[in-house]
């Protein structure tokens, strides 16, 4: 099976459903941060790419009542969940559709341009994030913006101190994305994608956190590894003991105050179309 064939790592399940809520959570204030500072406004059309399951599509929907936000994601269990919840949470211009991010024109036929385009978590899983950067920038109009979250340096989480079982986790993780046509440092391309897309970057900073066992934030490593370290094993990446030891080392953080976890680095960039 080529990497452009085996199917999307992190899996499409309720496992990992519930958690991307939760990440969302925890990452909304600075999702929100990025998008008013790229000028989100009432009226404003969003296109949210690869939007999963929905969750910052929602909020996005809330933020622009007169506009409209278009999701699009391959995975149609995730474009159904967020159908269903915009109905729930009377969202009528919010709608997603299943697409491959690499060719967005099928899924967007008949869209007019979109002022702000949200691309979070999505780029580093592509195959080829270039293609979709180019083609996100020519469904903007002219002064319309791209956001884009993802990761850079992602080798550089870290338990602290450091612990033998997560410095493993951590490199099994970047080999299963890698081994899947994905780039957990995908962000250290992305300004020259840009650049070679007629987008151009007006804000560039990174989010680097640090979480004690009692911060909110350490749920966002606690889940993480909960959910994905059990498919590292599955896929014969990291051995059930090196699994059990990592998740002792998450334990013991819980327990003791004076430990910490140096969360991966989270990139945010905004770039305009000239
Ligand atoms: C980590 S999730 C992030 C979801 C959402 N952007 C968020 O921040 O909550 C990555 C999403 O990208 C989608 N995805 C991965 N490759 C894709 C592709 N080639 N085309 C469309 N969606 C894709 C997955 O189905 C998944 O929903």
């Amino acid at each position: 099976m080529s990497a452009a064939e085996r199917p999307y790592v992190l899996g499409t399940g309720a496992d990992e459903l519930a958690r991307l809520g939760q990440q969302h959570r925890l990452w909304s204030d600075a999702a929100v941060r990025a998008w008013r500072r790229a000028g989100i406004a009432p009226t404003h059309r969003v296109l949210d790419v690869g939007c999963g399951p929905g969750f910052a599509a929602f909020d996005l929907a809330q933020l622009v009542p007169h506009g409209a936000v278009v999701g699009v994601d391959e995975s149609p269990g995730f474009v159904a969940h967020t159908h269903t919840q915009a109905q729930l949470r009377g969202l009528p211009n919010l709608q997603a559709v299943v697409g491959d991010v690499h060719d967005l024109a099928p899924a967007l036929r008949g869209q007019a341009p979109f002022d702000l385009a949200y691309a979070r978590w999505v780029l580093c899983f592509v195959r080829d994030p270039e293609a979709v950067v180019a083609g996100v920038a020519a469904q903007l109009r002219p002064g319309g913006a791209l956001v884009v979250h993802d990761y850079f340096n992602y080798g550089a989480m870290t338990m602290a101190p450091r612990r033998r079982s997560h410095d493993l986790a951590v490199a099994a993780t970047i080999r299963s994305w890698r081994e899947r046509g994905g780039d957990p440092d995908v962000m250290a391309r992305v300004p020259a994608f840009c650049a070679a897309h007629g987008l151009e970057v007006e804000h560039l900073q990174v989010h680097v956190r640090a979480a004690r066992g009692t911060d909110a934030m350490f749920a966002w490593l606690d889940t993480w590894w909960r959910t994905f370290a059990p498919k590292l094993v599955a896929m014969g990446l990291l051995a059930q003991a090196d699994c059990d030891e990592l998740f002792g080392d998450l334990a013991e953080i819980q327990r003791d105050p004076t430990r910490f976890v140096q969360c991966p680095s989270v990139y945010e960039l905004v770039a305009r179309r000239r």
